[in-house]
């Protein structure tokens, strides 16, 4: 995977596109006598998605393309997180409909949380949709598609209480080969007031943990050196085992997929910090192979905000937890997440924002302008009444902090040898540099010497830019 599809985590961007960027798949999947062309948006739980609907389609009998236009089977995998993200699929939707003029054959459909939250009616804004697809719906593609091919609208938006696609074995797409992604859970029973994915995704639910370490373990087998657990909020995983009649908490999961191999790296996004335990810091301690990052999204630093936003914690809670992760793994890198100009959000209520940036020194972060999504419980209460100028300054404000900090921190970097996994060539000098990553998901770029994709090693930090530490190999 590239850094632009990484959006839990690598996407080293400053900016609002982590999730809406679009990347169409590419694969091993050759081309057949019918084929599909898929583009995904939003989180990488989104883009797993796209991966097991590759899986089902080529069941059906789909190749996979890269050109949508000789595709008889158009499909965008859409995000609703912010006003943004779908305003970018309406776009593409436009762009794809045009195909239709040359070849009226050709099927398109909206698959993913855009297509969840509009249902029909999305058939009547976008006239030239066939398919509206929920992201519990995929099993039900096959007939969906006929009754498409028969020239009716074909839709399945029904949540699931039970769905986890725990037997599909997602066709890697768009990947290295060596970070690799497995979704653990699905939706989300948090009701976060500005948040639409418990309306999109449904009920949480979590996936059989034998199913999980089974794929973990094949991605092992098939070169794969980092992979990441991915959840709406991971700390709450917990699968009951009806046949043994035991159960797996999130920690327990974490310790079965680190026990795979000792060159496993295994991540996880995103935390909740009311939910994370000392059993995951601890499981955390115990094995080097768990890497020492952790993405905890803080979305405001005021307490009054938090409340209306029902996060559930409050600004001393969140301190409390980060100097615990400090306490206990002082090496650990923590990530977070930040709204801007939340409903009702004061000069004041800002500042506590930028100084838990302060405390907190963030490795890194998501920092997103509030955007209103229909539905949700703060669209419902509250007025969205920061206005855009303010919001842009105050992101403004939020980024040049948060870059200091990370500058900072990488500066401290220089001088340090850090174990380091091998990703592959860099992209701005791919003959000479290559880059991979420590533990804490920091970038690391090199000269290339006779390494493999893969391989780790020891890099002796020299350099540092906000987003990079540029080394070279030492033994
Ligand atoms: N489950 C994760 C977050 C998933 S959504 C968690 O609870 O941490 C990713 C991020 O998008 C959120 O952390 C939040 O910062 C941002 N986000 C969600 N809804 C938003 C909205 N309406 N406007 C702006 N940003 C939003
Ligand atoms: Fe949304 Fe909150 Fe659930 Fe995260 S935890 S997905 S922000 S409702
Ligand atoms: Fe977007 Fe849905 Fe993920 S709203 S962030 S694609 S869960």
């Amino acid at each position: 995977m590239n850094d632009t599809i990484n959006p839990l985590i690598q996407n080293k961007e400053h900016d609002e596109t982590r999730q809406g960027e679009a990347v169409s798949l590419k694969g091993k999947v050759e081309k057949k006598a019918k084929n599909c062309y898929v583009e995904s948006y939003g989180c990488a739980l989104n883009f797993n998605d796209s991966e097991i609907v590759a899986t089902l389609l080529n069941q059906e009998g789909y190749g996979i393309t890269t050109d949508f236009k000789e595709a008889d089977l158009i499909l965008i995998n859409t995000c609703s997180i912010r006003e943004h993200a779908e305003q970018k699929v309406r776009e593409r939707l436009r762009i794809f409909t045009s195909v239709k003029k040359n070849k009226p054959s050709a099927l398109i459909g909206v698959l993913g949380c855009m297509a969840e939250r509009l249902k029909e009616d999305l058939l009547e804004q976008e006239k030239m949709v066939d398919l509206i697809v929920g992201p519990d719906g995929y099993r039900s593609l096959p007939e969906l598609l006929k009754e498409a091919e028969a020239g009716h609208k074909a839709v399945n938006v029904l949540l699931s209480r039970e769905e986890t696609y725990a037997d599909i074995s997602p066709t890697r797409l768009a990947t290295n080969g060596v970070n690799g992604f497995v979704t653990i859970m699905r939706g989300c029973n948090n009701m976060c007031s500005f948040c639409v994915v418990p309306f999109t995704r449904g009920r949480e639910r979590s996936r059989d943990a034998f199913s999980i370490v089974a794929e973990c373990k094949q991605l092992f087998d098939e070169g794969f050196r980092d992979i990441t657990l991915l959840g709406q909020n991971v700390d709450s995983y917990h699968w009951k085992n009806e046949t043994e009649n035991s159960e797996v908490n999130f920690a327990q999961l974490l310790e079965m997929v680190a026990l795979i191999h000792p060159d496993l790296r295994v991540r996880f996004s995103s935390s909740h910090p009311k939910d994370i335990t000392d059993d995951v810091l601890f499981t955390m301690l115990k094995y080097e192979n768990i890497c020492k990052q952790i993405h905890l999204p803080l979305q405001s630093g005021n307490s009054r905000i938090l409340e209306k936003m029902n996060r559930t914690y409050d600004r001393e809670w969140y301190m409390a937890k980060y100097d615990r992760i400090m306490e206990l793994i002082p090496e650990c890198a923590v990530t977070t997440d930040i709204i801007i100009g939340f409903c009702s959000e004061t000069e004041e209520e800002h500042q506590d924002s930028l100084s838990m940036i302060d405390y907190c020194r963030f490795e890194f972060g998501y920092y997103f302008k509030y955007s209103e999504r229909g539905g949700t419980p703060a669209q419902k209460k509250f007025d969205d009444d920061v206005p855009e100028e303010v919001k842009q300054r105050r992101l403004d404000e939020i980024i040049a902090k948060a870059r200091h900090y990370s500058l900072i921190r990488n500066k401290e970097a220089i001088g340090k040898i850090y174990k380091v996994l091998v990703e592959g060539p860099s992209h701005r000098k791919p003959e000479t540099e290559w880059n991979g990553r420590n533990t804490q998901n920091q970038m690391v770029i090199f000269p290339k010497k006779n390494v493999q994709k893969g391989q780790y090693i020891n890099v002796l930090i020299n350099d540092a830019s906000a987003g990079t530490l540029f080394g070279e190999i030492v033994d």
